[in-house]
């Protein structure tokens, strides 16, 4: 479903992603773990296009979506929920959501029957509906940061680091939730720092450091690996 050639993104003189190719196969979840700073949010807004490559090839479904506008991506099927959730603060939940749906405004119908979905797959968003999303919990920001991708029915989703700063307890809650999405055979594009609990529901990974892919495997293949557990498992 999605193919990354040799994609480079630079900020000025920094190269942040340096070179990297990856697959994503239709109803696979892939997750790339990897420290603060190797490159991960960066490589995840380039499949979005909130950046744009310097260099390389990114293909969705067989088409160079490289230079395609954000929201033509969105469209096409794409749908991130950003790192530190992005939501609106000053927005209700209801409102954060509509916001989600934006590229099918006028089919209020489908709108309404999309958030029942999304709050019975977090019924604490049904509760707090007419809240300001800033009085939400960190845990429930997230939530909604992930229904409101959802709201865009996305046919790849990407996931950028939804266990920061959560509880044990709230990132079983989010990571069910994901296990459901991948039950219900969503595509889901992962990235995280939290590696057990994203290599466990993984089919597929990637290690990214310092803008490169170096190590892949499959999820329990690189759980396994002894680089791996020294690295990213050692006090998780
Ligand atoms: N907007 C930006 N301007 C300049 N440098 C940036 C910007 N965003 C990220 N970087 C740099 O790019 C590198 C990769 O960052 P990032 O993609 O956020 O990594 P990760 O998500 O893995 O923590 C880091 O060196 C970071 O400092
Ligand atoms: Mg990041």
């Amino acid at each position: 479903m999605l193919k990354l050639e040799n994609v480079k993104v630079s900020y000025g003189a920094i190269e942040a992603v340096k070179g990297v190719s990856l697959e994503v196969g239709a109803g696979e979840v892939v997750t790339i773990i990897g420290a603060n700073g190797a490159g991960k949010s960066t490589l995840l807004k380039s499949v979005v296009g909130w950046e744009l490559p310097s260099a390389g090839r990114i293909v969705l479904d067989g088409r160079d979506v490289t230079t395609v506008p954000a929201h033509q991506r969105v469209a096409m099927g794409l749908a991130m929920s950003p790192e530190g959730r992005g939501v609106f603060a000053d927005q209700t939940v209801r409102e954060n959501l509509m916001l989600g749906a934006y590229s099918r405004r006028r089919d209020t119908a489908a709108i309404d029957a999309a958030i029942d979905r999304e709050f019975r797959r977090f019924p604490r968003l049904r509760e707090r509906q007419d809240q300001q999303s800033g009085t939400l919990s960190g845990g429930e920001q997230q939530m909604l940061a992930i229904s409101r991708a959802l709201m865009s029915d996305p046919r790849l989703l990407l996931l950028d680091e939804p266990s920061l700063g959560l509880a044990p307890l709230i990132i079983r809650d989010i990571f069910n939730a994901i296990r459901e999405l991948r039950q219900d055979g969503l595509t889901i594009l992962l990235v995280e720092q939290m590696a057990k609990q994203a290599l466990g529901v993984a089919d597929r990974a990637y290690v990214l450091e310092t803008g490169r892919i170096t190590l892949q495997g499959s999820g329990q293949e690189l759980l396994d690996d002894p680089k791996v557990k020294a690295a990213y498992l050692g006090s998780h």
